[in-house]
């Protein structure tokens, strides 16, 4: 499809909260969270929103490429934190930096920044569209439930944004969803309806830990391999992954299985925990600063999470 990345961004709130900050919430330890999930310190909003992450990463990713607010066609945001069902991230992103363009969100959990890229890319493939901006942003602190040991210290908050145009550098893109609220949930805010009859859930994160494991490592390999396939590649031809940050086993396993040497998968999960859909354009905007990537450089975009979802791409520099 004709697409190409102009330019990246990211943002983090100001506040660290390490591993052992977390010991004094709940039964946990540095050890424990280290070895288990790879996390050593997330960042999390004390006032912040998760559309004033979106904001502050867009404007970075709009520096980045050069184009200008009132050149963006269309803004997609990948959230499941958002403050308000109604205005969207994507819309308090368009009045904030001033463009005048369709806005709006996309919710597929982890997976949702990819969902995110191949909407906009088919919004520029189908014409009208010059060039988009796309952000997965996420509060996450506000769906964990902080009593819960398996699931506060893995999660963290940030956003990621990028600006894409025409160009010929999506090169393969898939899109998975398998539905059903066994492995992941998250309920919503049930509301106060005297006429609903049904016991409302808690609105945070329930996760069964270990049946999300077996799915992320089988889904990574398969979708890459299955990226790979349709752009006629070979991992040898990659220079390198930006998998969904979720647990530094499950991109160890992944790895190992593709044959890929760890030093090709861009790994940030110490520092920022799993941000969900802000998760991979964090990776991206990083692994961008980091001056690493040359220009004609391969890289696989993988990601999976609640749906049960999962998304792949590949993107030449
Ligand atoms: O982004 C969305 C996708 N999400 C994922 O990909 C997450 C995938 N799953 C995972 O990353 C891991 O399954 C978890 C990190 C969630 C859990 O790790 P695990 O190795 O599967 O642990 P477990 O749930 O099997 O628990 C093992 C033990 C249990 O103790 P017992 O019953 O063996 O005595 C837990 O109670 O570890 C205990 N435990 C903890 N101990 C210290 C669970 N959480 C903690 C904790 N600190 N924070």
């Amino acid at each position: 499809m004709g697409i190409k990345i102009l330019g990246t961004g990211s943002y983090l709130p100001e506040k660290v909260l390490t591993n052992d900050d977390l010991s004094k919430i709940v039964d946990t330890n540095d050890e424990w969270i280290s070895q288990r999930v790879g996390v050593k310190e997330r960042h999390v909003s004390e006032t912040e929103t998760a559309a004033d992450f979106a904001i502050e990463a867009s404007r970075r990713a709009l520096e980045k490429s050069g184009i200008t607010a009132q050149e963006i066609d269309l803004i997609v945001c990948a959230t499941i934190s958002s403050e308000t069902l109604c205005p969207t991230v994507a819309g308090m992103v368009q009045a904030a930096i001033g463009a005048s363009c369709p806005a709006f969100d996309v919710s597929s959990a982890c997976s949702g920044f990819l969902f995110a890229l191949d909407t906009a890319a088919a919004f520029i493939d189908r014409g009208g569209v010059r060039n988009a901006l796309v952000i997965g942003s996420e509060r996450l602190s506000k769906l964990v439930d902080w009593s819960d040991r398996s699931t506060c210290v893995i999660f963290g908050d940030g956003a990621g944004a990028a600006v894409i145009g025409k160009g010929d550098n999506y090169l393969a893109h898939l899109l998975y969803t398998s539905g059903g609220n066994e492995v992941i949930e998250i309920p919503s805010f049930g509301g106060s309806s005297p006429f609903y009859k049904n016991e409302l859930k808690h609105p945070y994160i329930f996760m069964d830990g270990q049946e999300t494991f077996k799915f992320a490592v089988k889904k990574i390999v398969d979708d890459v391999n299955a990226v790979l396939e349709m752009a006629n590649l070979t991992i040898d031809d990659i220079a390198y992954i930006v998998p969904h940050q979720a647990n530094i086993r499950i991109i160890d396993y992944a790895a190992k299985r593709l044959k890929i040497s760890t030093d090709k998968i861009f790994v940030n999960i110490d520092k920022v925990g799993n941000t969900s859909a802000a998760s991979v354009p964090i990776a991206l905007s990083e692994l961008c600063n980091s001056g690493k990537l040359k220009k004609g450089d391969k890289i696989i975009m993988c990601a999976f999470g609640g749906g049960l979802s999962s998304a792949a791409c590949i993107i030449e520099w």
